[in-house]
């Protein structure tokens, strides 16, 4: 009752819920993009829910998606809410542990470095580890086997991130201690420790041992690589190395080395989920796995040559995979800034008040119909002409279709991660024809536990081998 009492006409309306500081904490985390929908149906585009007992702005829509996205540093600050889960796991002095205008050189800084060059250099590299991978690895022994996807394409996402973006030495490392020394430092990741941070909690000692040690690792590797000289690679380590801030300062070797970190784990929740979407899709849809074979064949010849970068251009279809699956599968589903100041909704009543954090979900508008028609159905042709993006459709922040979010913390791996996922895709095909086990067209549900979305386990799928 005090809710509507006191209730300020100028706030959004707000989910009501039973319990007064958990709040929607439980309906929300089990099913977000459902919580969404619902509540988007009863109370508009706008509305307030109880998260962690913090008042949670959602606003959906295109208009929705540029309020936030595209809100001014003065308005909206994303380290204020982030850096208790980031800094234990990234390292001190980069990506939220510092201004925001710091992070914003930072990032200039990596993507510089990804230029042309640097990814036609990667697509060989990424090329050569998904297949080796292959070759090795006791799953896929034989002619055929059934086989649970996403363990195997969390190490390929690691294996060809690290090599392309942080060089042959320290993908070498994966083979002996950084592969368990990530996992450890992964568990800095739980959603727990949103509340929980600073408790002696038993994975959080890991975590800080694990942090420490990758650091170190890659300290090290800086030094060797000073003391050897010159460089020819194109990794993203060695450019850093060579960067240096506007006041004059060269980046210190600690922030290439917490840098690393924040990329590759950056990297990795989204990649890895995206890439075992894409496989459980194609084993859902034999069909459209043929036809991705066939487009290769047709445009690259049918003795299939080495993969270079060019050739990722030539196949529409194997790019609209990895579009499709964004559309119905982007692993960060929730962005959340908090409020800075009293910010006036335009074109409404509403002034949301810097008590509230905002929350921004572009997978509300990517699984609208009224932008994707039978938006539940992953249906990659619907990208045939480049895009399906009608006239009205408005640009910029105020897409429906934003996988890779919009505005001063936009990813920077849009374009990497494009060309890793539409290289792995790519050999993939080539090597592979996956069914599913009991033959139907559907996929598993969605595990929403950890920050990043990805596919429930275990997801089995059936794979053959191709007749050489
Ligand atoms: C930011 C998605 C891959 C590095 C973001 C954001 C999204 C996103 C939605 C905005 C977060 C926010 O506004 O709070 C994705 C998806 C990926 C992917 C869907 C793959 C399918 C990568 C990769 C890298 C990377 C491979 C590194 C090479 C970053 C960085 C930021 C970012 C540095 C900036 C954070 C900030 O400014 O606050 N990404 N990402 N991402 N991403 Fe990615």
């Amino acid at each position: 009752a005090n809710q509507v009492l006191f209730k300020n006409p100028n706030e959004p309306p707000l989910v009501f819920s039973w319990f007064p500081v958990v709040g929607s904490t439980i309906t929300y985390g089990m099913d977000p993009p459902r919580f969404f929908r619902e509540n988007r149906a009863k109370y508009g585009d706008i509305f307030t829910f109880i998260l962690l007992g913090k008042k949670t702005t959602v606003y959906v829509g295109c208009a929705g998606n540029d309020f936030i996205l595209n809100g001014k540093a003065k308005d909206v600050c994303a380290e204020e809410i982030y850096t208790v889960l980031t800094t234990p796991v990234f390292g001190k002095d980069v990506v939220y542990d510092c201004p925001n205008s710091k992070l914003m050189e930072q990032k200039k800084f990596m993507k510089i470095a990804l230029t042309t060059q640097a990814f036609q250099s990667y697509v060989p590299i990424i090329a050569d580890e998904v297949s080796s991978y292959f070759k090795k690895s006791a799953d896929f022994k034989g002619k055929s086997g059934i086989v649970n996807m996403p363990p195997k394409m969390a190490q390929i996402t690691i294996f060809t991130a690290s090599h392309s973006l942080q060089g042959k030495e320290i993908r070498h490392k994966f083979d002996e201690t950084l592969a368990d020394l990530y996992h450890d430092l992964d568990m800095g990741f739980n959603p727990v420790n949103f509340m929980l941070h600073w408790a002696p909690l038993p994975w959080n000692n890991r975590r800080d041992h694990a942090q420490r040690t990758i650091a170190k690792i890659y300290m090290d590797t800086i030094k060797e690589r000073r003391a050897a000289g010159k460089s020819d690679a194109q990794d993203m380590m060695w450019h850093l190395m060579n960067s240096t801030y506007k006041n004059g300062t060269p980046v210190p070797d600690h922030e290439i080395a917490h840098m690393m970190i924040a990329l590759l784990m950056a990297g990795q929740h989204s990649s890895s989920s995206t890439s075992s979407w894409i496989m459980l899709w194609l084993a859902a849809r034999p069909d459209i796995m043929e036809e991705l074979y066939r487009e290769q064949v047709e445009v690259l010849g049918a003795d299939l040559p080495p993969l270079q970068y060019e050739d990722l251009a030539k196949l529409p279809l194997n790019q609209a995979i990895i579009k499709e699956t964004l559309r119905l599968h982007a692993p960060i589903h929730s962005i959340m800034r908090a409020v800075k100041q009293p910010m006036p909704v335009p074109g409404t009543k509403y002034v949301i008040p810097p008590s509230h954090v905002l929350l921004s979900a572009g997978g509300v508008t990517a699984t609208d119909p009224a932008f994707f028609p039978e938006p539940d159905t992953w249906e990659p042709h619907r990208w045939d002409k480049d895009s399906p993006i009608a006239p009205g459709w408005c640009k910029g922040a105020a897409s429906p279709y934003l996988p890779f979010g919009a505005g001063r913390h936009r990813c920077i791996g849009e374009q990497f991660a494009n060309v890793q996922l539409q290289t792995i895709t790519a050999m993939v095909v080539r090597e592979f024809k996956f069914r599913n086990v009991d033959g139907s067209n559907k996929v598993i549900g969605t595990d929403y536990a950890s920050l990043f979305s990805r596919p429930l386990e275990p997801a089995n799928i059936h794979w053959e081998k191709r007749d050489e």
